[in-house]
């Protein structure tokens, strides 16, 4: 109910009266009462005029499941949404969902990590009350081989989203970091449990740096956030909703081609590494070469010095600018 009256006070531009509210959710004008100052304590700024009713005022960067699920409008892609405060990684407890049988398209939203994991084993550090930490469960029916695509689907999907929220030109860097003027505001971790040909389940992990104000000394050359590039707070549950709508429009159309052919130019458009030098570090070979842009299948094809293409696969794979990260 709560998300409910969230969603119809967002909708309306002036008043929704309480008998409204009563007659929608069948219950009385004290629970919509209760619900109403459940949300001001949360933050929403929530005007009462009597005889004309609620009206909506402000939203502050609220995270709860209500706020969440008030905003997403999409038909499968985070529609179970599960909110902690705090967990120890969003990824391990989809995981674990995974394994418990939990739906296609289940969101776990952590506002805290305490055990925030990054790619190659490393920590992904996760303070709370500025950041978004987000998994979602897949059950693709795809073979091993293709679930690295989705980590791709993603990455184009939430430079999308953060294009359309923040009209900030966020860029993609093969394969799955999100750049804002050459610094890192987005990292992915794609977890998954296979059997030799089938996928059991993918949980994708994101985290998007958003309203962090400062990074420790060592990040501050290569990590920025979204308000340190815009100079504003941004709503981070309107973030969440938006990726996820754009992630069902991507996934679609990845499951229906089975390949990444019709978002390649989508992706190649907002690729930085594109028309680039480029050095890639493969374990035990590095080279130097000029990147062109992925394949239908999500390869960085960078063709080298000597005129060869080569198509990079991402596994274990580590592509930077000639000069710096990008
Ligand atoms: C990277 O760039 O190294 C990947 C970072 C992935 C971080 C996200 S935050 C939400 C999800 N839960 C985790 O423990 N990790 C991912």
């Amino acid at each position: 109910m709560k998300a409910k009256i969230l969603s119809m006070l967002r909708e309306t531009d002036g008043y929704i009266s309480g008998q409204q509210l009563c007659e929608e959710f069948h219950v009385s004008r004290t629970a919509v009462w209760k619900v109403i100052e459940q949300l001001k304590t949360e933050g929403y700024k929530i005007e009462a005029v009597r005889n004309r009713g609620y009206h909506l005022e402000e939203t502050p960067d609220v995270m709860s499941k209500a706020e969440i699920e008030s905003l997403i409008s999409t038909k499968w892609a985070g529609c179970g949404v599960l909110y902690f405060p705090e967990i120890d990684s969003t990824n391990t407890y989809a995981k674990r969902l995974g394994d418990g049988g939990a739906d296609h398209g289940t969101l776990v939203v952590s506002d805290k990590q305490t055990a925030g994991k990054g790619r190659r084993g490393r920590a992904w550090e996760s303070p709370s009350g500025s950041s978004i930490y987000m998994s979602i469960l897949l059950r693709p029916e795809i073979t091993p081989n293709q679930a690295p695509m989705l980590t791709l689907v993603m990455a184009q999907s939430v430079a999308q989203a953060i294009r359309k929220i923040t009209g900030e030109e966020a860029m993609i860097k093969w394969p799955n970091d999100i750049v804002l003027n050459k610094k890192k505001i987005c990292g992915m971790l794609t977890e998954m449990s296979t059997e030799i040909a089938w996928i059991n389940y993918v949980v994708i992990g994101v985290g998007i740096n958003v309203n962090t104000e400062s990074f420790p000394e060592e990040l501050n050359k290569k990590a920025t956030s979204l308000y340190l590039e815009s100079g504003r707070k941004i709503q981070r549950s309107q973030l969440i909703a938006e990726s996820m709508r754009q992630f069902e429009h991507y996934y679609e159309l990845f499951i229906e081609t089975g390949n990444l052919s019709a978002m390649q130019e989508d992706y190649n458009r907002l690729l930085v590494n594109r028309d680039r030098d480029v050095r890639i570090m493969e374990p035990g070979n590095e080279y130097n070469g000029h990147a062109i842009g992925i394949n239908e299948t999500g390869e960085l094809l960078v063709c080298k010095e000597d005129g060869q293409i080569a198509e990079i696969y991402a596994g274990e794979v580590s592509v930077r600018g000639i000069y710096g990260y990008v």
